[in-house]
């Protein structure tokens, strides 16, 4: 049975695939068919698309998330041509977002946890979004989850400051319960910016909701961590949340193993042996 809201989604679906089409983008559907990943984005960014509706103008291509491609597949990556914002910068991002009310998150919050690291990083770790101990400090992954990456950060020969660790939403969820997928396409834009302007060599997903956000699928992470992805002309790959690593520890191995292949890409050699913590 289809709702009344149901017509006015389609036909904003159906507006942003021709708008896609107009920009050259149809081989992307195929791609992404052949997959088995969602034909359009997950969450094109809702603010966005309600300003572009109400100048009249067509969604701009860099509002909606991220489109994926495996770096094995032989087109290049398909938004490098698309408009960015020119001269952006971490600072204005987090100006644009000031004492955010864009989503009802905020009503719980207690510090917005915009990002942290280094700004010129090649390695970027991306993660859901704040917990009690982020909320109260503003800093991304400081509970036991951070504990647990900062290890594994260390393990693989780098400290914090090296790397930029930011999240898909910038508000702890009350309770710590995962986004819904309206605070998800509100915020993840913000993200969207912030790799943009880092343009880091790798990305790291932490966790199915980075994953869903970025590489756009609603399968489960088993399916596909450790593989590359280009995203924008990072490589970009899914691992397990250091979350689940502390309810399940015997995934750690399949997390180092992952981020052996990281290391490798970046020409960073193990300073130590694995850790048992990791
Ligand atoms: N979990 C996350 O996904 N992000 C944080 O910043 C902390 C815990």
């Amino acid at each position: 049975m289809s709702s009344p809201g149901d017509s006015g989604k389609t036909a904003q679906a159906e507006a942003w695939l021709r708008y896609f089409e107009d920009l050259g983008l149809a081989p992307f559907y195929l791609d992404r068919a052949s997959l088995e990943l969602p034909a359009v984005p997950v969450a094109a960014s809702s603010v966005a698309l309600e300003a572009a509706s109400v100048a009249g103008k067509a969604p701009r291509a860099q509002d909606a998330l991220p489109i994926i491609q495996p770096i094995a597949a032989a087109a290049p990556s398909l938004f490098e041509s698309v408009e960015r914002v020119e001269g952006d910068t971490l600072e204005n991002i987090r100006e644009f977002i000031g004492e955010c009310t864009r989503c009802g998150l905020h009503k719980a919050r207690t510090k917005i946890v915009f990002g942290a690291g280094n700004p010129r990083a090649e390695l970027v770790f991306v993660g859901e979004g704040p917990g009690h101990d982020e909320d109260v400090q503003g800093l991304p992954f400081v509970g036991r989850s951070g504990k647990l990456l900062t290890q594994m950060i260390d393990a693989m020969g780098l400290s914090r400051d090296d790397v930029y660790i930011a999240n898909v939403i910038k508000c702890r969820p009350p309770e710590n319960r995962p986004p819904e997928k309206e605070e998800m396409a509100t915020c993840s834009p913000f993200l969207v910016r912030q790799l943009a302007v880092i343009k880091p060599k790798v990305i790291v997903c932490l966790g199915n909701v980075a994953a869903q956000a970025l590489i756009g699928t609603n399968k489960s992470i088993s399916h596909f961590r450790g593989q590359w992805f280009d995203y924008r002309g990072s490589k970009m790959m899914a691992t397990y949340h250091p979350a689940y690593l502390l309810r399940n520890p015997g995934a750690k191995g399949d997390v180092w193993n992952d981020l052996k292949k990281v290391m490798a890409e970046l020409g960073l050699k193990p300073i130590k042996p694995k850790p048992r913590s990791v």
